[in-house]
């Protein structure tokens, strides 16, 4: 049995890959501390390592892992801005979980929709609270309003189905538009003059960091709800927080945050929040910050697990690596792994 080091580990993830660990012959030591150059020696006995959004895999980290004969580390997300794939060339392979609940995340990405514009966060503490009045309640209809959707990949088109079926009129921008999928494309300029929400679902890349700037900000409509489910670093946050104090933004569901590394998953609630933008955020009764949540469900859970699993197993045992991915994948032709199976 191959034993792996699993970082950031809380016990609901526990919960799946304790339950299907031994049929996938795979044994785990689990870690509470983020896998970082301090702590990538960890996994030194360990044949793998399992990591998280929030983990850190960069060079230092790689050339621990390799100088330590670790092969390959499995991502628990789909998500995979924080590794170095150049440096993992060739040395550690890096497989993830392309798709595990694209529901999850634009359940959510419609939850925070439906309670900013509802204000459900603001009655539900009023009527515990005892005050059933309605001041300052009032929404919207989102019948008949334009949702301008930025990334029309697996969890953008759940989300676009979702809009639709409130009766709303959906716009996309993606650089590579799905075909025959009946999206009405538009160039992003376009998208922010027309929208009336604006929820992103696009990686974070080089060109995509910042992508919601205050450039972009001044060309949305007065009044904009802006959610964010994929990646905190798309919205310059501070820009943000100046277009929601001039009204230019009406609302903000954000499940992820630039700065989220030092935070999210934790319970900091005795301690005082260093992070003035954040807090200031949390503390507006039109923005809700909830903490990297969207993909939590029990199907995606489930999902997760049984596909990191598959993923190590195959690793392990010098099967081909379907879901392994490396810098030379995204170029057209570039990666060796459609004739050899594996990136390299
Ligand atoms: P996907 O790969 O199926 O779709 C991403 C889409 O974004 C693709 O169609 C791609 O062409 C498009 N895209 C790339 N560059 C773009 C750009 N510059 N502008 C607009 N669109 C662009 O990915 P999926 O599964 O839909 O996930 C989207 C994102 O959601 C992930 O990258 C991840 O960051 C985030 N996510 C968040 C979770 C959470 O718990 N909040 C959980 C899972 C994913």
């Amino acid at each position: 049995m191959k034993t792996i080091a699993f970082f950031d580990a809380k016990p609901y993830d526990r919960i799946w890959f304790d339950e299907y660990s031994e049929e996938y012959g795979v044994s785990i030591r689990y870690f509470e501390n983020r896998l970082n150059p301090d702590t990538a020696f960890m996994a030194r006995d360990c044949d793998g390592v399992c990591a998280f959004v929030n983990d850190i895999v960069d060079e230092a980290v790689i050339n621990s892992l390799y100088g330590n004969k670790v092969g390959v580390v499995a991502l628990r997300s789909a998500g995979y801005n924080n590794v170095d794939f150049k440096a993992a060339y060739g040395k550690v392979h890096i497989v993830r979980v392309p798709a595990y609940s694209p529901y999850a995340v634009a359940e959510h990405a419609a939850a925070l929709l439906l309670a900013l514009n509802r204000k459900i966060h603001r009655a539900y503490n009023r009527t515990r609270d005892g005050n059933f009045s309605l001041n300052g309640l009032m929404g919207f209809d989102l019948h008949g309003k334009t949702a301008g959707v930025i990334g029309t990949g697996k969890i953008g088109r759940v989300f676009i189905d979702i809009c639709r079926g409130f009766g709303m009129k959906v716009i996309a921008y993606d650089p590579r538009p799905a075909k025959d999928s009946g999206i009405e494309y538009v160039e992003l300029p376009e998208l922010y003059r027309q929208s009336d929400i604006i929820s992103l679902h696009c990686p974070l890349t080089k060109d995509t960091r910042h992508i919601i700037n205050s450039e972009a900000l001044s060309l949305m409509r007065d009044g904009v709800f802006l959610i964010n489910t994929s990646r905190g670093a798309l919205i310059d946050s501070k820009a943000l927080l100046d277009a929601i104090k001039v009204k230019k933004v009406g609302g903000a569901g954000l499940d992820v945050y630039e700065e989220e590394a030092e935070l999210f998953f934790e319970d900091y609630s005795n301690t005082v929040i260093q992070d003035d933008v954040l807090a200031r955020f949390v503390s507006l009764p039109n923005v809700i910050v909830t903490s990297h949540q969207g993909f939590f469900t029990e199907e995606a859970m489930q999902n997760i697990a049984r596909t990191t699993l598959y993923n190590l197993r195959a690793f392990f045992q010098g099967d081909a690596l379907d879901n392994e991915i490396c810098y030379r994948c995204q170029k057209f032709g570039a990666c060796d792994k459609s004739h050899k199976t594996r990136c390299f």
